[in-house]
């Protein structure tokens, strides 16, 4: 069963999630947090880099692995993930860079590089908190529609939806990758806790596919309707389709 709780706007919704990130990180200074790009958790880490300079919320001993990141982007490309969590995140809080991982889109062998990305996650003892968006198709991380629910770390295709629904981040529609390397459905599952932030009309329908719909892999963010601590949260326009 997915906790639901709505807010009037992006701001007290992401300040919500942010208040849930830096509990987590003051109960267990050395959690590991699960970290996704995109716009809809821009405010939450806006909300902890605040924390961090006005609070003094410390990220020192915080590890953090990223969802996904496009195959064949350089870590240092502007539209790469790395470089959207340094801009977003990393560059104003105090966290090691060397305890950051994102998974690598250049690595020669990708499907060694997905084995040691799960493994370097057990390493580090699981993680604590996952933060996720959802695509406006259902996606998690890029687990788009078809994906095994039991999936993990691997090479994807991108669908045309969330194609053209990330190339406004890029100069034109043809520059977006096309495939993209993901922590899979099973591997998220695996957090301890997951939060999910989501705003505006257009998250609306995936929003209550995944809450109220059926478990299916045609919207992968329903799986977590079998996860023990899942909280989704809402701004009034993406809770709009919800019956509550
Ligand atoms: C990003 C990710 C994606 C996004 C989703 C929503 O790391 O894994 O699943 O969370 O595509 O993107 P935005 O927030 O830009 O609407």
């Amino acid at each position: 069963m997915i906790q639901v709780h709505t807010y009037e706007s992006y701001e007290e919704l992401s300040k919500h999630a942010a208040k849930i990130v830096s509990d987590q990180i003051r109960i267990k200074p050395d959690s590991v947090l699960g970290l996704a790009t995109g716009s809809s958790p821009v405010g939450l880490y806006r909300e902890l880099i605040r924390m961090h300079q006005e609070d003094g919320l410390d990220f020192a001993n915080v590890t953090s692995f990223n969802l996904d990141e496009y195959l064949g982007l350089d870590p240092k490309h502007a539209q790469s993930y790395r470089t959207f969590m340094n801009q977003n995140l990393f560059n104003h809080i105090n966290i090691e860079i060397a305890k950051t991982h994102v998974p690598s889109g250049i690595a020669d062998d990708i499907a060694a590089m997905a084995l040691s990305y799960e493994q370097a996650i057990r390493d580090a003892g699981g993680i604590d908190l996952q933060i996720l968006g959802i695509g406006s198709d259902g996606h998690i991380a890029f687990n788009e529609p078809g994906s095994d629910l039991d999936s993990r770390t691997r090479v994807v295709d991108l669908e045309e939806q969330t194609i053209s629904d990330n190339a406004r981040f890029f100069e034109s529609i043809d520059d977006v990758p096309r495939q993209a390397i993901t922590m899979g459905v099973g591997t998220i599952l695996e957090a301890r806790e997951i939060i999910l932030v989501a705003n505006g009309e257009g998250k609306s329908a995936a929003v209550s596919d995944a809450v109220q719909g059926d478990v299916s892999t045609q919207c992968t963010a329903s799986a977590l309707q079998n996860h023990a601590k899942t909280t989704f949260i809402l701004d009034k326009a993406a809770a709009a389709g919800l019956n509550i």
